[in-house]
């Protein structure tokens, strides 16, 4: 679809849905991750072609553990079950976080199921995974630093284009359209720097109920807006936007 290339969600309000049924929070998250299954074929069917959610935080581990493994747990089980299905829609699978802190278990599986999708160009499912926009930042600036040591890099030549090279979003395009769900008007710490200028579309519906047609909603809503990038209504419609502006 054309303007709409990259699509990232905020999945939030899945222990709100199992509290608001009496439920325990972790059948929320059972929920939620059965609704990724259909979000993904939705993104798909819209010929979106990067689809990025955020699924655990730098700052989640603060929750329970009991809460944290059940997680865990869930994210094994759906890398199990969904590794066939994405390669035999040929979407690429891709993390942004620091991965090597997870369970091994779960490393396990994510890295068969990075093995497995690897080679796949058109759709892309980049997963959050322990994930923080500020630890991003630190991580990129380290390895910016380490390439300046080596004689790699030189901070004279230090423009965005260069810098966004170091981020774990690297050679992926900024979201066009960012979802959250569950009510909260809140970015939580989530791509900060790559919804520079993201449309933002904020839901009251709890993530385990966010459907087909909320997620149709949220595209349409992103299609009726103008995306000025600085400029003025006026030049976004004669001509179109030069995104080396952007970059600078
Ligand atoms: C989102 O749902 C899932 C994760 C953060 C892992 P929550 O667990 O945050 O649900 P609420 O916000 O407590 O309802
Ligand atoms: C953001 O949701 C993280 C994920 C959806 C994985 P949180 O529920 O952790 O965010 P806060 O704490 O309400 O800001
Ligand atoms: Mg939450």
């Amino acid at each position: 679809m054309p303007g709409l290339q990259h699509v990232a969600i905020i999945m939030d309000g899945n222990g709100r849905w199992a509290r608001q049924r009496g439920l325990p929070r972790i059948e929320g998250h059972r929920r939620g991750v059965s609704n990724v299954r259909e979000i993904l074929k939705v993104a798909r069917d819209l010929k979106i072609r990067t689809l990025t959610l955020f699924a655990f935080s730098v700052e989640n581990w603060q929750r329970p553990p009991e809460e944290i493994s059940s997680l865990m747990g869930l994210l094994e089980f759906f890398l199990e079950r969904n590794t066939r299905e994405l390669v035999k829609n040929k979407v690429r699978l891709r993390v942004i976080g620091r991965p090597e802190e997870l369970p091994e278990g779960v490393q396990k599986k994510l890295h068969a199921a990075l093995e497995a999708t690897k080679d796949f160009k058109d759709y892309v499912l980049q997963v959050a995974l322990n994930y923080g926009s500020r630890t991003e930042v630190l991580d990129a600036v380290r390895a910016f630093s380490e390439d300046v040591a080596k004689g790699k890099a030189d901070p004279n030549h230090l423009d965005w284009p260069l810098f966004s090279r170091y981020l774990y979003t690297d050679g992926i395009p900024d979201p066009d359209l960012l979802i959250r769900t569950s009510g909260e008007t809140r970015i939580s710490n989530f791509l900060l720097l790559q919804c520079a200028y993201s449309e933002m579309f904020f839901s009251p519906v709890f993530w385990p109920d966010f459907g087909r047609q909320h997620f149709i909603d949220a595209v349409e809503s992103f299609h009726r807006r103008q995306r000025r990038f600085g400029k003025t209504g006026e030049q976004v419609t004669e001509a179109p936007t030069d995104e080396a502006a952007l970059n600078r």
